[in-house]
């Protein structure tokens, strides 16, 4: 079979180099991909948003399956336009992705379909959310939320009414996000340990991945702005079957049968962000792709074929298969560009990736990378990501940040608690 995987990121280098292990593949395609991809596919130069470019390399490569990475492609319909010119291609259609791609929508549905989720309001107008603030319905900290993609940067927290005024009017009035912040939510603080459960999707069944635990905060012991994920584990800690079961029955069957009632076939992954209460499970967000960098440590526990369980997910037939793991604990430091995830530099040269990447059991996966001239250079805010699988977590976590220390480029940072501290964010 020919692959397409779109994106650039870290999860996109695990899809691909646990796709590259398949005695199906014949021919593997990154679009963009990066330098990490470059060594175990082609890389094509079509950016992930656009459309007709994708569409065209997809049909130039004879490609067989595509697998989408990024939520912005597939809010924009990519998998609707595969699927009418006949090709397969795994994720949810543009009426499904708006599951992840509208905020109101999620928790409207949420509520709708007594979904465990936080108290929320929604705001369509600026003096409508200055109004909820006014009217104390929240206590501080509050969550004011853009209702659109915003690349991952448009929740905040709010410590106090000035903070929220002010988030409020970065969204609504100076439009931070563009047309994102159209609506904004105002909602509930709650309180917990997170956890990411990531299910694959055909519409009617569930197939769960194994659970993660991401590390959300920019620095060590949960301190510093959120980020995209700056290093996750698998399995999670804070995981018990009894707690597994009830996720995948109060809110994973819940969430895909009653998108399924709704014309919304939820076909692909579904990515839960779960705050876990005293009062038990909340849902905080859904996703409709892969998490990143959660995508890591899972790739690293895969047994089974993923080219199996893909194929299964768009034919409607996961009800078949037998997904294995590895019972090791992975687990999945990100190394990242100083200022991250506010202002960095980018261009730096990367040193010892080579020799770190040749450690036996540890898999270095590119993210914000470029090449040129014979050099890799850094090129984005999370620049890579070292992984190893091991018999358990401290074995595993030494590991990594026995090897960390062999790469180096300019301002690097790393947090050094991933893995270290249940309690952590
Ligand atoms: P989201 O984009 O909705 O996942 O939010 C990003 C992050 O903000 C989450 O991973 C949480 O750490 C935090 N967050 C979002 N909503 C809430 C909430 N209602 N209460 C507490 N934390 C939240
Ligand atoms: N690591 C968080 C996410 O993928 O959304």
């Amino acid at each position: 079979m020919n692959i397409l995987v779109i994106g650039s990121g870290g999860r996109e280098h695990a899809l691909a180099w646990k796709l590259s292990q398949s005695p199906r593949v014949e021919k593997l395609v990154c679009a963009p991909g990066n330098p990490g991809t470059m060594e175990i596919a082609e890389n094509a130069n079509v950016s992930s948003d656009d459309l007709p470019g994708l569409l065209s390399l997809a049909l130039e490569k004879a490609i067989d399956l595509t697998v989408v990475g990024p939520e912005g492609p597939l809010a924009a319909g990519i998998v609707d336009l595969f699927e009418s010119k006949g090709l397969r291609i795994f994720g949810p259609n543009q009426r499904a992705a708006v599951l992840e791609g509208s905020k109101v929508f999620a928790k409207e549905f949420m509520a709708r379909h007594q979904i465990p989720t936080g108290d929320f309001r929604v705001a369509e107008t600026l003096e409508q959310a200055l109004s909820f603030l006014e009217s104390g319905i929240f206590p501080y900290p509050l969550v004011v939320k853009a209702d659109g993609l915003a690349a991952g940067k448009g929740a905040v927290i709010c410590s106090d009414r000035e903070h929220a005024e002010a988030t409020i009017r970065d969204m609504m009035e100076k439009k931070v996000f563009g047309e994102a912040g159209n609506r904004v939510l105002v909602e509930e603080f709650l309180r917990g340990k997170e956890m990411s459960f990531i299910v694959i999707s055909d519409g009617i069944h569930a197939v769960p991945l194994v659970t993660t635990l991401d590390h959300k905060t920019a620095y060590d012991g949960g301190k510093g702005p959120n980020t995209g994920g700056m290093g996750a584990i698998s399995p999670s800690p804070h995981t018990s079957s009894a707690l597994f079961d009830e996720v995948m029955r109060t809110i994973v069957h819940t969430t895909i049968t009653c998108m399924l009632e709704e014309g919304r076939k939820i076909k692909g992954v579904l990515y839960v962000g779960l705050m876990l209460t005293d009062a038990g499970p909340r849902v905080l967000e859904y996703n409709c792709r892969f998490g990143d960098p959660e995508t890591q440590p899972q790739m690293m526990r895969l047994e089974s074929d993923l080219v199996d369980i893909l194929t299964a997910g768009i034919d409607e037939k996961l009800d078949t298969i037998d997904v294995k793991w590895s019972s090791d604990t992975s687990g999945c430091v990100v190394l990242a560009s100083g200022g991250y995830p506010l202002r960095y530099d980018r261009g730096f040269p990367i040193e010892g990736l080579e020799d770190a990447a040749g450690i036996p059991g540890i898999a270095v996966f590119h993210a914000g990378t470029s090449y040129q001239d014979g050099k890799i250079l850094t090129n984005g805010g999370r620049v890579l990501n070292v992984c190893a699988a091991g018999k358990n977590l401290t074995e595993t976590m030494t590991k990594i940040y026995e090897t960390i220390p062999r790469i180096s480029f300019k301002d690097m940072f790393y947090r050094t608690d991933i893995g270290k501290k249940r309690e952590d964010r």
